[in-house]
């Protein structure tokens, strides 16, 4: 028990951790050039906010959170997700008084009690976009180029891109009535959980997985052919801008997003059936957090799913591996002065490392082989006697002696 994390959980152990950073990394070269700035919000909040902002009929709210109480009896949860936090602040600070739009990132922990498997997990991470205050369409096919433009920089190709509105609250007043017209006669035959959807949010029983629930909904009227003017209107300006960026898209009218706030525009960015990415417009949550009627689109992508993504389309990450220098000391003396001059090195900007532990000359050599030094700085008790060090360049063999108060200088500008 000790030993073993919680189920759903991961350590991100060295040797990958590098690829999280390298993918966490690009997030943010992407996001800074669309001028999109970090925010941190806590990794819990007030259960009140996921109740209200992600809704009471989704799965999240229903069944994934992880809802306690602390001991001031404040019911908290741990974030499912990281809209809710980031509009929440976008009030709590009233960044609506400012200039809009506010465009926000974050990059981090999200917690579901989903049943694990692969891609899914109960702790994961997602990097989020929310681009609060700008209603025109020409925001969501940014929003979405956004993301597209992320997937292809890490060197994923072959997504799909899926997109759909799902209305604004006065299309989709309409909609419901029809599909609920429309599965009226087979209500009793759809799953229970899409029984007690069809009430409350018939639009999720589109979404089950159910194969019985799938066939009932095969011919059930499409939001896509119910929506108002304004929204119709607004969908085809989003794929008009898609079009004129170049970015393909599937139109797919069965999408509905697991989350209630969305408005109009949603979209899924799909690779070998794994949903890696989605996101849409929320046009009413600033105002149900509790902020002014203010519009709203964003999207998160998981890492998880990012890598394997990468690992399915055989990427391979340009990840730097290996330290600049390798510093071998033979006796008491020199390994004393290596001490001091490792300490240098690092200072000076070198990726540098020791053997600790006074092996053998051999021993030393095969530690600096492992940790893929591109120098190796030998120095015994004679060469500490003529204030010089042996270099050798891993690369090429080469060996040569340099005056030890010019090794950090000859050292730096060989690794610039
Ligand atoms: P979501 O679709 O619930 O949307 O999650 C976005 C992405 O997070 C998914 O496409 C998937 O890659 C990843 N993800 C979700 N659940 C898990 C899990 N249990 N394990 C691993 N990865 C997972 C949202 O969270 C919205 N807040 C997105 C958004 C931002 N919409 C507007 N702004």
């Amino acid at each position: 028990m000790l030993t073993n994390r919680p189920r759903g959980t991961n350590d991100i152990m060295p040797g990958d951790v590098e690829q999280w950073q390298f993918i966490e990394q690009t997030a943010r070269d992407v996001f800074r050039r669309f001028h999109v700035t970090e925010v941190r919000t806590p990794i819990f909040e007030h259960t009140e906010l996921f109740a209200r902002g992600v809704g009471e009929t989704t799965d999240i709210v229903e069944k994934e959170m992880y809802t306690f109480e602390d001991r001031g009896e404040r019911s908290l949860t741990l974030r499912p997700e990281g809209t809710a936090s980031a509009v929440r602040a976008f009030v709590e600070h009233k960044l609506h008084a400012q200039p809009q739009p506010t465009k926000l990132f974050y990059i981090g922990p999200m917690f579901r009690y989903e049943r694990p498997q692969a891609g899914r997990y109960r702790q994961f991470h997602q990097f989020g976009v929310e681009l609060i205050g700008v209603e025109h369409p020409s925001v969501d096919a940014e929003v979405i180029a956004l993301a597209m433009t992320f997937y292809k920089e890490l060197g994923l190709t072959r997504l799909s891109l899926e997109i759909n509105s799902v209305g604004s609250p006065g299309s989709r007043e309409n909609y419901r009535t029809a599909l609920r017209e429309h599965l009226a006669p087979v209500k009793e035959h759809l799953c229970k959980d899409c029984q007690s959807r069809y009430d409350r949010n018939p639009m999720r029983i589109l979404d089950c997985k159910n194969e019985t629930c799938k066939q009932h909904t095969q011919g059930a009227p499409m939001m896509l052919d119910h929506l108002v003017e304004e929204d119709a209107a607004h969908f085809k300006a989003v794929c008009e801008y898609l079009d004129s960026f170049g970015i393909e898209y599937i139109v797919n009218p069965r999408m509905v997003r697991g989350l209630d706030y969305y408005t109009q525009t949603a979209f899924e960015i799909i690779e070998s059936g794994s949903t890696i990415c989605g996101g849409g417009r929320y046009n009413g949550l600033v105002q149900q957090i509790g902020g002014p009627d203010m519009p709203g689109i964003g999207f998160a992508g998981g890492l998880e799913r990012c890598l394997l993504a990468l690992e399915t389309q055989g990427v391979e990450l340009p990840i730097p591996t290996g330290i600049d220098a390798f510093l071998v000391a033979l006796g008491d003396a020199a390994q004393k002065r290596t001490v001091t001059l490792l300490q240098e090195l690092r200072v000076n900007g070198l990726v540098a490392d020791k053997d600790y532990l006074g092996k053998s000359m051999k021993a030393q050599m095969k530690a600096a082989d492992r940790n893929q030094a591109r120098f190796v700085v030998i120095i015994g008790d004679d060469e500490l006697a003529q204030g010089v060090a042996n270099v050798k360049n891993m690369a090429t063999g080469e060996q040569y002696s340099v005056a030890l108060d010019a090794l950090v200088a000859h050292l730096t500008e060989l690794t610039k």
